[in-house]
């Protein structure tokens, strides 16, 4: 895979902000171009999906990137699913087994690696921009007590593969639609999980090919799960 070509052909550094999402929405209101990206050594008020903390302390890669696709609204959501894709092959370079869980976050051997926050902004149903955030831990600190990360990483040459995967997949979601990720994203998801999404509770039956989470129910029904939070259970274990 060669370098990348418009991913990250713009790149701000920063020492500490309170969100590379916040920075990069500021850039793009400002009229920043596709694939320019913003990076941080550490965050204060880095934030995950559902209003949640990303707790983000010098060691990690806290990165957001202006993406202006031509694509629908309604099919911004499952852009993240692709990114996730991304993030797992960059992380299995580097020698860690990375996994999906569905929509955005990467496990190791059942912890949290990273994790995906695509935000979007519309108008009169014209999507202006995608601002996609992307947390790895890089390095162990003690912030991260039920996480994990990679280790001994070199933070640029890990930079430099990540930027090139989202650019590879990122380019494969725009031009083929989620036909042409769902496959991948079935390979690397984590398997043999109790999930419970709302009120639901089952065991993970796959990804449907238009990007949504199936979940079996004890009943045997097999049910669809387009948004919202998704939670893992732990196995009930007989002795
Ligand atoms: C999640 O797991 O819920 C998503 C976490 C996303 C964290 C990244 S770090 C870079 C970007 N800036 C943020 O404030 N959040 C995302």
């Amino acid at each position: 895979m060669s370098a990348p070509s418009w991913f990250g052909h713009r790149r701000i550094d920063l020492i500490e902000c309170g969100s590379t999402n916040d920075e990069a929405a500021a850039l793009a209101r400002a009229g920043a171009a596709h694939g320019t990206i913003v990076i941080a050594q550490r965050q204060t008020a880095g934030r995950g999906r559902d209003g949640r903390a990303w707790v983000s302390p010098p060691g990690g890669l806290y990165l957001s990137a202006v993406l202006r696709p031509a694509i629908a609204p309604a099919d911004v959501p499952p852009l993240t699913l692709a990114i996730g894709v991304a993030a797992c092959d960059a992380a299995r370079e580097f020698g860690a087994p990375a996994e999906l869980k569905w929509p955005n976050d990467l496990y190791v051997r059942g912890k949290k690696l990273a994790g995906v926050l695509v935000e979007a902004q519309s108008q009169a149903g014209r999507l202006e921009v995608v601002i996609a955030g992307i947390g790895v831990n890089l390095a162990t600190t003690p912030e991260l007590d039920t996480a994990t990360a990679i280790g001994n990483v070199d933070r640029e040459r890990f930079i430099a593969r990540l930027c090139a995967q989202l650019e590879t997949w990122i380019d494969r979601y725009v031009g083929a639609g989620i036909a042409a990720i769902a496959p991948a994203w079935r390979d690397r998801m984590m398997r043999d999980l109790v999930l419970r999404a709302g009120e639901l509770v089952g065991t993970l039956a796959g990804l449907d090919d238009d990007g949504a989470l199936l979940l079996q129910s004890d009943d045997g029904r097999v049910h669809r799960i387009r948004s919202g939070d998704v939670a893992v259970l732990p196995r009930l274990r007989s002795s």
